[in-house]
């Protein structure tokens, strides 16, 4: 096969910003699209950028792309910035190969060489000792599962609004106290929507009890048309059961789904299952300016 980037080659590895070429991008996306998508799911050939939102590839001499992948910019609440790459992909018949590692590779250097404090990534776990080698630091699993409750009667005092309706203040205070059990990042020191760009982008919305500045627990739930998904939950552990099942009993008919970023939920002994029960999605984080405990918990790639 005549390519420029070969495993392991020492030829300069061809990687090109496709971000800035809209017909370019459309063709990365595509590519990406014929990888990821799944029956049933909305395509993602119909993900529209974020405002620099770049798109990554490796080429054949003849152009056409062998890997691909997507790249955020990011930014902490502290103001220091960084980038979540995704979706990296190479066709079946040419995995293993070097392709993906290369194809990180390069991005990571290019994106660091233009400022970029961190590098955040997710990973499956057969990936995690391929991506340390290149540098990343593993923070830890994150468990995608459908949660298993029963649907409680809507308990009284319980309420719900749009996420971003609400002042944020008294359920900062539940998450500051609880770090790192169903934790998500702040852009640019406010909740925003996830996924935003993607075709399963969807509204957040709060579900809590007492009143939005003395809450006594919160959950943070994305509402897709295939599921809702609890993307954070502030408040006692051993609430969180219940808390799932009166989620459950507002949305009731959708599945529901949850990503656990702390092993002790996960050990609930709530019954995993679906297509990604058990993947083992990783944090990882390359960056000589930011220590693990500062690290955005989780963004865009969030799977709902
Ligand atoms: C993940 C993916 C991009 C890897 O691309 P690739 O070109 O095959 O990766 P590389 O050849 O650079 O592999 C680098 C290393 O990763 C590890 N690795 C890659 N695929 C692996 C697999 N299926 N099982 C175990 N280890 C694997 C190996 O350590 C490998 O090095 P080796 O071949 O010397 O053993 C590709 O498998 C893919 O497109 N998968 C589907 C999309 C996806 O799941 N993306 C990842 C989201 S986390």
């Amino acid at each position: 096969m005549n390519m420029h980037v070969t495993a392991r080659s020492k030829e300069p590895v061809e990687t090109r910003d496709h971000g800035l070429v809209a017909g370019d991008r459309r063709q990365v996306v595509s590519f990406i699209a014929s990888i990821f998508d799944r029956p049933g799911r909305p395509s993602l050939a119909q993900y529209v950028p974020v405002a620099d939102d770049r798109t990554w590839c490796l080429r054949e001499g003849n152009g056409r792309i062998v890997a691909g992948m997507l790249a955020r910019n990011w930014r902490m609440p502290s103001g220091i910035a960084g980038v979540n790459l995704g979706y990296v992909c190479v066709p079946e018949s040419l995995r293993r190969r070097g392709l993906g590692g290369e194809l990180v590779h390069a991005a990571v250097e290019r994106e660091e060489h233009v400022g970029a404090a961190f590098i955040m990534m997710w990973a499956r776990d057969y990936l995690v000792d391929f991506y340390r080698a290149m540098g990343f630091r593993d923070l830890g699993a994150e468990t995608y599962c459908d949660l298993d409750v029963p649907a409680l009667a809507s308990e009284p005092g319980i309420l719900s609004a749009p996420l971003a309706t609400l002042p944020h203040t008294g359920f900062d205070s539940l998450r500051r106290d609880r770090p790192g059990t169903i934790f998500r990042t702040l852009d640019r020191g406010c909740w925003t929507g996830i996924n935003r760009g993607f075709p399963w982008a969807s509204e957040l919305l709060i579900v809590y009890a007492g009143r939005p500045n003395h809450a006594s627990w919160y959950a943070v739930v994305a509402k897709a048309t295939s599921a809702v998904t609890i993307v954070e939950y502030g408040g006692p552990d051993d609430r969180f059961a219940s808390v799932a099942g009166s989620v459950r009993a507002l949305f009731q008919g959708l599945p529901l789904r949850c990503n656990f970023t702390d092993p002790g939920f996960a050990a609930m002994a709530l019954p995993v299952r679906g297509a990604e029960a058990g993947a083992g999605y990783h944090r990882l984080l390359r960056s000589a300016a930011l220590v693990p405990e500062a690290a955005p918990v989780t963004s865009w790639l969030d799977r709902i």
